[in-house]
């Protein structure tokens, strides 16, 4: 068996989990630092380095204890940790401590992408699953469409051209005068409006399977200031519909044009109720499975770090104690 202990701190939440490699999650433990950001609308790049700098020791030893292992001299074999994409400030603390931990227990580290980890979060979840595999990958910094032919065997087949799905939510709902992040509050909202309250358009980026989702979100403004008497609930829903709308018809294009044997979501927008409930459809009517993770698997936690790390490290081997954390680290570049 081969266990890790891995490290994640790309963007607010601080978090450590040890998994082994048949993907059992032996701990996972997040602090998040977000309540510190909402009254900035947004996360605010230097609260979050502080709060990680101040939690991460914490953290690391509480993942390590809960998996009943020694925190001073843990019997686990390699240290994984996100060294991209995500905040430099905070992708600099979780890296250096992991480097100082495999210095200290001289163990091997590797640096594992965030995409990645997203994309091995179904896995921790249904280790039984089929391939090939389409992901949609939803968070609030990126948005994409990934065949993924096997573990860490992945394919981009679009993403988006401008705002993130999640990045949209949040603007959307920061217009709307909603609490951050906005994803959550916008769903909620959703459930008590009309979908067809306000005429927002689907912008289907050409043929390919690119998203878009700026100018929605410029919609909504415009046709908020037109229509005044508008509920939050009805544009909430509105808005809503049109994101899963693009969401759900690309992905459909992919089952169209190849050939899957399961459709995965995957990110924090993942925890979203109606792309949820559109997915399960849609793998119905073309008689795939659907691969929904969890709410605490959907958002950034450790295990899936580990999950991937594990992989790359087996595959692979450790990385270079020189390597440096890469706040733009495409997924792309990982064959
Ligand atoms: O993956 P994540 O935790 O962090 C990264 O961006 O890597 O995703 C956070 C994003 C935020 O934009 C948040 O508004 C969105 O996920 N989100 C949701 C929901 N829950 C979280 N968006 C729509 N509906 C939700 N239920
Ligand atoms: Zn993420």
């Amino acid at each position: 068996m081969t266990l890790a202990l891995a490290i994640e701190t790309s963007c607010d939440d601080t978090a450590a989990a040890v998994v082994d490699d048949a993907l059992h999650v032996h701990s996972s433990v997040i602090e998040s630092s977000i309540d510190q950001h909402r009254a900035f609308g947004g996360v605010v790049p230097e609260i979050a380095g502080r709060a990680h700098l101040a939690t991460i020791g914490p953290v690391v030893r509480r993942a390590l204890e809960d998996a009943g292992l020694d925190p001073h001299a843990p019997a686990i074999d390699v240290v994984a940790v996100t060294s991209g994409p995500g905040l430099i400030g905070s992708l600099l603390i979780g890296l250096s401590a992991a480097k100082a931990y495999a210095l200290a227990w001289d163990k091997p580290f590797v640096g594992v992408n965030h995409l990645e980890g997203h994309l091995f979060a179904p896995l921790l979840e249904r280790p039984d699953l089929d391939w090939p595999l389409v992901t949609l990958l939803v968070s609030g910094g990126h948005s994409m469409l990934v065949l993924q032919r096997g573990p860490g065997d992945h394919e981009v087949l679009g993403e988006t051209i401008d705002d993130a799905a999640g990045e949209a939510y949040d603007k959307v709902a920061r217009w709307l005068g909603l609490p951050y992040p906005g994803g959550p509050e916008i769903d909620r909202l959703a459930a008590q409006g009309s979908s067809k309250a306000l005429k927002l358009p689907v912008s289907m980026t050409g043929a390919g399977f690119d998203f878009s989702f700026s100018g929605l979100k410029t919609a909504v403004v415009r046709a908020t200031e037109k229509q005044r008497d508008v509920s939050l609930a009805d544009v909430a829903a509105s808005f809503q519909a049109a994101v899963a709308e693009q969401l759900l018809r690309k992905l459909r294009a992919v089952l169209e044009q190849r050939e899957v044997r399961g459709v995965a979501l995957a990110g924090g927008v993942a925890a979203n109720s109606a792309l949820r409930r559109g997915v399960e459809q849609l793998a119905l009517e073309y008689a795939v499975p659907s691969y929904l993770p969890s709410l605490a698997m959907c958002t950034d936690n450790a295990a899936m770090i580990a999950a991937a790390g594990l992989h790359r490290f087996l595959k692979d081997g450790a990385s270079d104690r020189s390597l440096s954390a890469r706040p733009n680290w495409p997924l792309t570049e990982l064959v």
